[in-house]
């Protein structure tokens, strides 16, 4: 089978890359001619060092598989095509149409959105059926997981034929519900959200909260370096998509503090500033030593991050078994949210919830019933 790809941006060549080294054929196919070379020589280039590392024994095969154009005819022979261009919705429907005049009736198309709805692109289709979403994460040749999105036309037998072909390309596929931020770009907002309000609330610094959810909750970054290294522009972005797409849940709240950020082009490590200064010789902040506080942002980070996992089980986004796997391959957690839940006790995580609620009488603490079903029943999630 030929797959094309459409954009060949960062996400586009990094899955032209890991379609053609599973073997097929690859056309790439961006309208901006400047992009589509940068694209070629970055991928030569990537392949080269591949095989010097004894990754792939062979640069030049793979790159034969290749080939780039800037027209969508190149598609015609295509069995599937996977969309990788700007986050605009407009933009996605109209490239989405084009393309469809040119493939065969039964060549799949696929969006890698992060955000938008597959449902909107597919309904852009004249075979909706046929619209699927594969959603790769950033590096896509080093990021196991793919979120497989069938949006409310899709033909269901499409979602285990890429399910078996991501796993034939060495990818570990979930199954995820049509909602905003399919699994992993909802269950972690709390990581990131939760962590800035207990900042502004004055409970402990950024410095120190890093410093916590690192060496006590066992995360390979603290939130705010983990926001500083994805980037403002990126992860402010995410949050506010989210939060706007359900229907202004205060749950999903973003921050003035992350917003400000944005706004001031602190965007993070890419330009040097962010929540932490990056500019040579600037000290990092140091985390306080008093860790009193450590027990108490460890359980409401991690409560509300369970919660917002207990939930998407609830609202049927996502099986048990693909949760778990979503949030260590997706994200690197070092637990799947539900076990952890297990392992701490439904009880325990409910009382913290609870408590917050009563403290703030805010919609944004609000536990999942299922979360309250489990605590009651004393009941396990794996
Ligand atoms: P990018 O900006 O690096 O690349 C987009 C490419 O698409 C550019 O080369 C551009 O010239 C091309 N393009 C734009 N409009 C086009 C059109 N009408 N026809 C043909 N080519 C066009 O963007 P990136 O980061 O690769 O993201 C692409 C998609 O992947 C977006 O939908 C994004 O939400 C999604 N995504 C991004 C992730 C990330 O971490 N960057 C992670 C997962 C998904």
């Amino acid at each position: 089978m030929i797959v094309g790809i459409i954009g060949s941006g960062a996400m586009g060549a990094g899955i032209a890359q890991v379609a053609a080294t599973a073997g097929h054929n690859v056309v790439v196919y961006d309208n901006n001619a400047a992009a589509l070379e940068k694209a070629k020589k970055n991928l030569a280039a990537t392949l080269q060092k591949l095989q010097e590392k004894g990754k792939i024994t062979s640069a030049d095969d793979i790159m034969q598989r290749f080939s780039f154009a800037g027209e969508v005819s190149a598609f015609a022979d295509c069995g599937l095509v996977i969309e990788a261009i700007v986050e605009k919705i407009e933009v996605k429907k109209a490239v989405f149409g084009e393309v469809e005049k040119v493939v065969s009736a039964d060549c799949i198309l696929a969006s890698n959105t992060s955000s938008l709805s597959i449902t909107s692109i597919a309904a852009a289709c004249e075979k909706p059926d046929r619209v699927i979403g594969l959603h790769f994460f950033n590096p896509a040749p080093l990021m196991a997981l793919v979120e497989i999105i069938p949006a409310i036309q899709t033909d269901v037998a499409l979602i285990g034929r890429m399910k078996e072909l991501m796993l034939k390309w060495g990818k570990t596929p979930v199954i995820a519900k049509d909602t905003p931020g399919f699994i992993v770009n909802r269950v972690a907002r709390p990581f990131y959200g939760e962590a800035i309000r207990i900042m502004e609330e004055g409970i402990a610094d950024i410095a120190t909260i890093d410093h916590i959810m690192t060496s006590v909750a066992g995360f390979k970054m603290g939130p705010f370096t983990l926001m500083d290294y994805i980037g403002h522009d990126v992860n402010y972005v995410v949050t506010e998509t989210v939060f706007q797409s359900f229907f202004y849940d205060p749950r999903y709240k973003p921050s003035f503090s992350q917003k400000r950020l944005l706004e001031a082009g602190w965007l993070g490590r890419k330009s040097g500033r962010g929540f932490y200064n990056y500019a040579e010789g600037t000290p990092s902040p140091d985390a306080t030593s008093d860790m009193d506080i450590a027990g108490y942002v460890v359980d409401r980070i991690l409560a509300m991050l369970i919660n917002e996992a207990v939930d998407a089980l609830y609202l049927g986004v996502a099986s048990a078994a693909d949760l778990e796997i979503a949030m260590t391959k997706g994200v690197n957690y070092p637990k799947g949210l539900l076990a952890w839940c297990d392992e701490w006790g439904a009880a325990n995580c409910l009382a913290v919830l609870d408590g917050l609620y009563e403290q703030y009488h805010e919609d944004r603490y609000r536990a999942s019933p299922l979360l309250r079903k489990h605590a009651i029943e004393n009941k396990k999630f794996v």
